[in-house]
């Protein structure tokens, strides 16, 4: 079949990968979607069973930070677009562990610019008709102050937010805002950002950065806020709040990420930045305390069941007090808006973590490196 698109999803296997593989698999059969993924800890298959039999669906197991690998695999299926989210993704690991996240973050997304670069610039259209597009956080521009502890009212409205809107500063992440990341994850996906930004400016690659807020959904890793304190919940163990709780976080459920990665991909501004956030603030305290009512309500135990299991513990090191993004351009230059209300997404989300309870225990017990040895060998 000869595909309008050629499209390489990095990452795809991961938590917002497979939002956006599913995404593009089933909205555009007339594309052919290759995922690459290393099927780290994070990575699984089983997040795609539904589409992996698809006729336009590729899987391809590989390191991002393997050049020669990066190369095959771009050249033999003659792709023109990369969507990049491959990466190392948690802050936690990242202040054990920063060597990973340079060599994935940082070699990693240099392997693959320089890989689609040599094979676009062999072309003898070159640069005409492709685009590689790089996923990444509102976390490269460091932390903002806490000036209004108690919350105000937001200036602005979406729907994502619209019963109860609150910002905790006045000021915002903006595209311009000055890149000063804290945290050795944050450190490299803004090297990763310059990289990206480096190759367009210097070989004339078309490319596109997009820094999001915190995502939540179906699929996310159990070491993150959201599906871990689920999982304790159901579990009754203790949920290990850092400090006193009071850090703020803008968050966006996974699929309105997914369909702004999609729009951005066919129609936004080559070169160009967009910031992608739900006006959407919570301290972590008060989503802890969504997260117990809603579990303690779909399980039928009583008002309160839950609360003493809440457990302030020491402070993440260089713990970033508060993001919050101003995603304006995106919906006044692209028509964007989040499409769930919160306490909707959060409901959502906690019933597909109750309803997939085999899913959070075989992803926590290796169960799915199995699964993949099963349906594709050891290649
Ligand atoms: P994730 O950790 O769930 O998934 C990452 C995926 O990348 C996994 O499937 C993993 O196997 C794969 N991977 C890791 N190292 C690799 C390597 N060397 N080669 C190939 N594949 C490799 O992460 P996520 O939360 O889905 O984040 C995806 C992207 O979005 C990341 O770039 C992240 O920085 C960015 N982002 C995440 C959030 C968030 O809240 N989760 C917010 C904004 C931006
Ligand atoms: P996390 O989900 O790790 O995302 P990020 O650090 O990228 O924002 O954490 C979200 C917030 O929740 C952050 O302020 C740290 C806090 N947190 C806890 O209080 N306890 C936990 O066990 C975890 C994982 C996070």
């Amino acid at each position: 079949m000869k595909y309008k698109r050629r499209i390489l999803i990095t990452g795809g296997a991961g938590f917002i990968g497979s939002h956006v593989v599913r995404l593009f698999v089933n909205k555009y059969p007339d594309y052919l979607i290759v995922n690459l993924d290393a099927l780290t800890y994070a990575g699984n298959l089983a997040n795609l069973i539904d589409i992996e039999k698809a006729p336009n669906y590729r899987f391809v197991k590989a390191d991002i930070a393997d050049l020669q690998r990066m190369r095959e695999v771009i050249a033999d299926n003659n792709i023109d677009g990369v969507i990049h989210l491959a990466a190392e993704s948690h802050v936690d690991r990242s202040i054990r562990d920063p060597f990973t996240f340079a060599r994935t973050n940082v070699m990693g997304t240099l392997a693959l610019l320089q890989a689609a670069k040599e094979y676009w610039e062999s072309r003898p259209e070159k640069y005409d008709g492709k685009l590689f597009y790089h996923i990444s956080t509102d976390e490269v521009y460091g932390a903002l102050e806490l000036t209004t502890p108690e919350g105000i009212e937001s200036p602005f409205r979406t729907k994502a937010s619209a019963e109860k809107q609150h910002a905790y500063g006045t000021d915002f992440f903006v595209e311009t805002s000055k890149y000063n990341p804290h945290s050795p994850y944050s450190a490299s996906k803004a090297s990763s950002d310059h990289f990206v930004r480096a190759y367009h400016d210097t070989y004339g690659m078309p490319t596109i950065v997009t820094n999001c807020s915190n995502n939540y959904g179906p699929y996310q890793f159990p070491e993150k806020l959201i599906p871990l304190f689920i999982n304790n919940i159901r579990n009754h163990k203790p949920l290990p709040v850092y400090c006193k709780g009071e850090n703020v976080r803008d968050w966006l459920f996974v699929e309105d990420h997914a369909r702004a990665i999609d729009l951005i991909f066919h129609q936004g501004k080559v070169a160009d930045t967009y910031n992608i956030g739900g006006f959407n603030e919570w301290k972590n305290i008060d989503i802890v305390k969504v997260l117990i009512r809603t579990v303690d309500k779909i399980l039928g135990n009583p008002e309160g069941y839950s609360d003493s299991l809440i457990t302030f513990v020491s402070d993440r090191a260089g713990h970033d007090l508060r993001y919050a993004i101003d995603s304006r351009k995106l919906q006044q230059e692209l028509g964007w808006e989040p499409s769930l209300q919160f306490e909707e997404g959060i409901e959502k989300t906690v019933r597909w973590y109750l309803d997939n309870q085999e899913w959070v225990d075989n992803i926590t017990s290796g169960e799915y490196e199995n699964y993949y040895k099963e349906m594709y060998g050891n290649k």
